[in-house]
């Protein structure tokens, strides 16, 4: 078989030329990064568990009218993709305060903000993808005011849908981040949401214990990300019947 060509290889997934134009293969590692890939590691079945939960709630995104690139999933870790015009921001949807914005304003983790809250940061490693304003956004041309209103009710409405399924299985969605992308028909520019929806993009915290079940596991050194990324799609019936981690030949005597 000939090779794939490799389009690019970020921290936790690499993209591959699809089999059609305008597609590409999305690659889920198993590669675990924090801080701005300052705290590094390997959870054996990240990528696997990340594949299927981006796959479930893509295509819960599409089955209520969100428009986002997810065309299928190929196998365990790829899944097929329209190829977007990534819009260089990652976009915050907050509903109780954690991680930087507690830091940042003094607001203890947890407490329900009175509003969702939305923040842009601007994709930049170099910079540590730090937050900016709406001003900067418009003055550097990074997208316009249409897009920031498109932006901001695409996540809006990612917000309610995520929230009410994770809901459903007893967690609370305190904030998460999407990337946004462009497509065209023909000459109509829309905006998609694209990249991932997973653990690793969200704050998910079980509603009775609290119990944290996402990348603060692993950031704050709180136990395995696996078992708990498997909690996860457990609760959303998304268990992949042979999960890889943890699966390691057994010596039995
Ligand atoms: N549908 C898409 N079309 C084009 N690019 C996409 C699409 N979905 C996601 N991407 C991009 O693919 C890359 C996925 O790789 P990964 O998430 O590992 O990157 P990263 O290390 O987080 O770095 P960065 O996001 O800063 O490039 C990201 O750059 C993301 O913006
Ligand atoms: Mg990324």
């Amino acid at each position: 078989m000939a090779r794939r060509k490799k389009i690019y290889e970020g921290k936790a997934k690499i993209l591959y030329e699809g089999p059609e134009p305008g597609t590409f293969v999305q690659y889920f590692k198993d590669d675990a990064t924090a801080f701005n890939a300052e705290k590094k590691d390997v959870i054996e079945g990240k990528g696997v568990l990340n594949n299927r939960l981006s796959e479930f709630f893509m295509n819960g995104l599409t089955a209520v009218g969100i428009p986002n690139h997810f065309i299928r999933r190929i196998n365990m870790r790829e899944q097929l993709i329209r190829q977007v015009e990534i819009i260089p921001l990652e976009v915050i949807v907050r509903n109780y305060a954690a991680g930087s914005l507690s830091k940042r304003l003094g607001i203890e983790e947890g407490t329900a903000l009175p509003r969702p809250i939305i923040e842009f940061c601007y994709k930049d490693d170099a910079l540590g993808d730090p937050l900016v304003a709406e001003e900067h956004i418009i003055a550097f041309g990074w997208a316009a005011q249409q897009d920031l209103d498109d932006m901001v009710a695409l996540a809006l409405r990612v917000n309610d849908f995520l929230s009410g399924v994770m809901f459903g299985v007893g967690i609370r969605l305190v904030d998460f981040k999407i990337e946004i992308g462009r497509v065209w028909d023909n000459d109509f520019q829309r905006l998609i949401v694209a990249d991932e929806i997973s653990p690793d993009s969200c704050r998910l915290w079980d509603m009775e214990t609290g119990q944290k079940l996402d990348k603060d596991v692993f950031r704050r050194d709180l136990g395995n990300l696996a078992d708990a990324y498997t909690e996860v799609a457990r609760r959303l019936g998304v268990l992949p019947s042979n999960v890889t981690h943890a699966v390691k030949p057994t010596l039995i005597n």
